[in-house]
């Protein structure tokens, strides 16, 4: 398996997986999400593709396109509560159905690290949504750990 960051033609295979995700998404929150992968979303790959603060990683064997993960540099200036912030976010993050359990996210985990140390961040961030349990058991194992929660309560 090949861990690298992608190539402009290898954007649509990445699309099929970051439908996966959506999918995913509307079935856990239907009240958050939009169903479908509409022309918007298919395209937004080509927006991050050209935004120079983020990068598309993926794992790729054979020309097969088995994971990808989305990475993206945020800055935030300091406020009355808060220092400023310069970190590495893990925007989207997806190995394909048929690739999961051989260590391909783990493996794309470890790729990002190397980087994010290569490039000085001292810290990689990302939000879940909270009913995806396989993606909690995935990124704690992986050495993330809860730091904020988001509430709510539906009325
Ligand atoms: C979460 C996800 C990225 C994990 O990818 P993966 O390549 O299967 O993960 P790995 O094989 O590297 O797993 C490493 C360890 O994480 C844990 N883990 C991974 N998937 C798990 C699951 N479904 N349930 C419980 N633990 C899991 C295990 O400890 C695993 O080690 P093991 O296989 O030796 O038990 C993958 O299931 C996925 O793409 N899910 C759908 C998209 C998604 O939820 N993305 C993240 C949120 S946007």
């Amino acid at each position: 398996m090949n861990i690298r960051f992608a190539e402009e033609n290898e954007l649509e295979q990445v699309n099929i997986l970051r439908k996966q995700v959506n999918d995913l998404h509307v079935a856990g929150k239907p009240e958050v999400f939009k169903p479908g992968f509409g022309p918007e979303l298919r395209d937004f790959i080509f927006v991050i593709w050209k935004d120079p603060e983020q990068k598309i990683v993926v794992a790729e064997e054979d020309g097969v396109i088995c994971g990808f993960a989305v990475i993206h540099h945020i800055f935030k200036a300091g406020s009355p509560f808060m220092k400023e912030r310069d970190f590495l976010d893990i925007d989207e993050f997806c190995v394909d159905e048929a690739h999961r359990r051989k260590g391909v996210a783990t493996q794309m985990i470890e790729f990002i690290k190397d980087f994010a140390k290569e490039k000085g961040f001292h810290r990689i961030e990302l939000n879940m949504w909270e009913f995806n349990k396989s993606a909690l058991a995935f990124y704690e194992a992986a050495g993330f750990e809860t730091f904020r929660r988001y509430m709510e309560m539906m009325l």
